[in-house]
């Protein structure tokens, strides 16, 4: 069917409706077990995203108990809510700031000296909508070195974030972006290149902050 028929209101013979009751994700494994589950969702969550925690070290504590990997430095503010802990790695000095969303049914990648602003969404969960069971679709996010995920930016199942590429405030990044990019809108569009540093910065030394 053409999208023109969607449009037009033109339904095809054959065309069936949802079924959302023959819904169907038995093949999708969490990664852990019912007791390990439900422990993070009736007490490590919780924790994590309680106000009245005021350390983000015990938060990292508690991630990397529930099999998060997570570096040196890294801040986490509180509201952050993860789906899966042992879904999630993280670099050295990456920020997480209040609520945002890492919804990690597949996994997360965050690289070093990355910042996911407030109220962010990272999404790896998808659903076949040419499907009658609404068959649940998952895939892996990266978000590369040096990456600002603006506040309240989604970023959409199997995207690549390229190193010091920025997603701004509000934006839609349904499609992976090259390193040193902005990107920004929805559907996200190129605004412009990311230069750090100015005049003074060659090839050098952006090797050597890499290494
Ligand atoms: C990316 C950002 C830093 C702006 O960078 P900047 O270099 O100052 O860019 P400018 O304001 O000059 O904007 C450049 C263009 O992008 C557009 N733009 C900027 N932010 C945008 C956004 N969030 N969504 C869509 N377009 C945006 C501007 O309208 C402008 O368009 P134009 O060239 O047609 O006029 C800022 O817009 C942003 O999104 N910041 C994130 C804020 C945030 O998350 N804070 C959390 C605190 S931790």
């Amino acid at each position: 069917m053409s999208s023109e028929a969607g449009v037009s209101g033109e339904i095809a013979d054959d065309m069936k409706s949802v079924d959302l009751g023959s819904y169907d994700n038995s093949w999708f494994h969490p990664g852990r077990s019912g007791f390990i589950r439900a422990a993070w969702f009736f007490f490590g969550l919780p924790i994590l995203r309680s106000g009245l925690v005021p350390s983000s070290a015990v938060r990292v504590w508690l991630l990397r108990k529930f099999g998060a990997q997570i570096g040196s430095g890294v801040v986490i503010k509180p509201g952050v809510r993860i789906k899966f802990p042992w879904r999630l790695t993280v670099g050295d000095n990456c920020w997480l700031g209040e609520d945002c969303w890492i919804d990690n049914l597949a996994q997360v990648q965050v690289e070093s000296n990355v910042c996911i602003s407030q109220g962010a969404y990272l999404c790896t969960g998808n659903h076949d909508w040419s499907d009658p069971g609404f068959g649940l679709r998952t895939q892996p996010i990266a978000v590369r070195r040096g990456c600002w995920v603006g506040a309240r930016a989604i970023v959409l199942p199997g995207v690549e974030l390229g190193e010091c590429a920025v997603a701004t405030a509000g934006s839609v990044i349904t499609k992976s972006i090259p390193a040193f990019s902005i990107f920004g809108g929805n559907p996200a569009v190129f605004l412009k290149s990311r230069r750090i540093g100015g005049e003074g910065v060659t090839p050098d030394l952006v090797m050597k902050a890499r290494a």
